[in-house]
């Protein structure tokens, strides 16, 4: 699998941890946006290949396709990652393509939802529910099937930063497994 992060990259560190030793899949290959995100310090670190493409480098389809097929790449996990994929990736990995949502959709989802600002809107909404969304990415983005939700309460006292943190176990907890679980029910072998 491909990972794609754009930022500090905790789950991205907890997939190369958890899928170090694993007998049938493998994290080859970490790619980000952002040249100075740390996932890709992490994945150094981890001896695990890293690409930078910016936005408009995704616009040559030829080139992005043959740099995940040389990592023989065929499933994607989205960890913190903030752009959009163009509609020629998404199809290229029908049903592999993972992404966790630190909510539980369709409540706070959508555009400029994303890390802090989702815990805020939750907790400026007064909710007592929260939690993350595991879920693939279809070309209506925000839309494709829910694989997997986990819930927490939202106490009186939590602030969008303590909410991120219980939110951030939960992802740690569930979201390689539930990756893991979906990859071996759905093997096609390559
Ligand atoms: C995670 O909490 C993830 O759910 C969120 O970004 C964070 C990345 O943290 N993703 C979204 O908000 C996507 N809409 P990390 O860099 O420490 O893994």
């Amino acid at each position: 699998m491909a990972i794609l992060a754009s930022g500090s990259g905790s789950n991205a560190a907890n997939f190369m941890a958890y899928y170090r030793d694993h007998p049938c899949i493998s994290v080859s290959l970490v790619v980000s946006n952002n040249a100075s995100a740390y996932v890709l310090e992490r994945a150094r670190e981890a001896g695990i290949p890293t690409a930078v493409l910016p936005g408009p480098m995704w616009e040559d389809s030829r080139a992005v396709l043959s740099l995940f097929d040389r990592h023989r790449v065929t499933a994607i996990v989205l960890a913190g990652y903030m752009r959009l994929l163009p509609p020629y990736f998404i199809r290229k990995y029908p049903n592999r393509i993972f992404n966790i949502h630190p909510a539980l959709l369709p409540d706070f989802g959508g555009k400029g939802m994303y890390g802090m600002h989702v815990h805020r809107a939750v907790i400026n909404a007064g909710v007592t529910r929260s939690g993350i969304t595991i879920h693939l990415v279809n070309e209506r983005y925000d839309e494709g099937p829910i694989l997997f939700q986990a819930t927490l309460e939202v106490q009186p006292e939590d602030t969008p930063e303590t909410l991120a943190t219980k939110v951030q176990k939960l992802e740690h907890k569930h979201y390689p497994k539930t990756v893991e679980n979906h990859l071996l029910k759905n093997h096609t072998p390559v």
